[in-house]
């Protein structure tokens, strides 16, 4: 059996360092993908692992990236598209460049990747693009988030959206959606509105920061290695489930957005925060 190839984005920390180990122990080529490639010293012990630098959000990297992967590993079968970071914080208070950045990350980013490896792939007749969203793409749940839901929004309807067009060509998408996990980065890379302040929103910041710190020193946080597993079954053909949502917050959220009206949902989450 010819050895398959996975392009990993992010792996610099948490779910894609994951993500990459896991493959390259199931005898994958993978080409792992992150911004500063001179700070890895774990990635660089694997043989079947390749480090690219590559900012998302830099067309040219994205190209000289994927020409490197590809000629070094001859064709790409998966793209993981995992590259995110949040930026939390009341509307307002937003600065225009992290209005920007969050958008920039977590929706141009996959597209800018996605167009580099269609050509790829047609020529191939065939790949698969696995989408990182967050059940914050699918369902909203907090206060403050609205950048970051309106990110990953984004990547569930660019993702969906392009089903119909890349069908023809045997080109398959998938989506994992999960929710908090540890042994990641995320919440220190979380961005929060820094400028200056506006004192009504005083309490909701504590709180939502406060609910944050809750989940993870409850345990409320998922194992990563289930997401990678989700990942992997999607990569292996083993499901070929659209949409995964990973997790028991996701999937408590998903099942009471499903059973109630929308007006119903929004007040029970809002309750949480009053
Ligand atoms: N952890 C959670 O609670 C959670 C929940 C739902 C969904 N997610 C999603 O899961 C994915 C992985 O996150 P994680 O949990 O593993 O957190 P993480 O440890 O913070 O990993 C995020 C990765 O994205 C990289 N990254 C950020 N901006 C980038 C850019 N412009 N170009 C290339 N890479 C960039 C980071 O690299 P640097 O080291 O260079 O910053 C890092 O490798 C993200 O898409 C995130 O939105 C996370």
């Amino acid at each position: 059996m010819t050895t398959k190839t996975v392009f990993i984005t992010g792996t610099s920390s948490g779910l894609g360092k994951l993500t990459a180990i896991r493959f390259a122990q199931m005898g994958w080529n993978v080409a792992a993908t992150m911004r500063t490639p001179e700070k890895e010293n774990e990635l660089t012990a694997y043989d079947n692992i390749r480090i690219f630098k590559l900012d998302v959000t830099d067309v040219e990297q994205v190209r000289s990236a994927a020409d490197q992967a590809i000629a070094a590993f001859g064709r790409i079968d998966v793209v993981v598209n995992n590259a995110g970071m949040g930026t939390y914080g009341p509307l307002e208070l937003a600065r225009e460049d992290d209005i920007d950045w969050q958008f920039a990350v977590n929706a141009r980013g996959p597209i800018n990747v996605i167009r580099r490896f269609l050509p790829h792939f047609r020529a191939n007749n065939g790949g698969m693009f696995i989408n990182i969203s967050s059940f914050m793409g699918i369902t909203t749940a907090v206060p403050l988030g609205s950048l970051y839901n309106m990110s990953k929004f984004a990547l569930e309807g660019l993702t969906e959206g392009l089903y119909y067009e890349l069908k023809p060509f045997n080109i398959e998408l998938r989506l994992i959606e999960q929710g908090g996990s540890t042994g990641n980065n995320f919440r220190d890379s979380i961005v929060w509105n820094r400028d200056e302040n506006i004192k009504d929103y005083d309490d909701m910041i504590a709180n939502l920061k406060q609910v944050m710190e809750a989940s993870a020193d409850s345990g409320q946080l998922d194992d990563p290695q289930t997401i990678v597993d989700a990942i992997v079954a999607q990569a292996t053909g083993e499901s070929k489930q659209f949409r995964t949502v990973v997790g028991a917050t996701g999937n408590s959220l998903m099942a009471l957005r499903n059973a109630v009206p929308i007006e119903q949902y929004l007040e029970k989450m809002a309750e949480g925060f009053r």
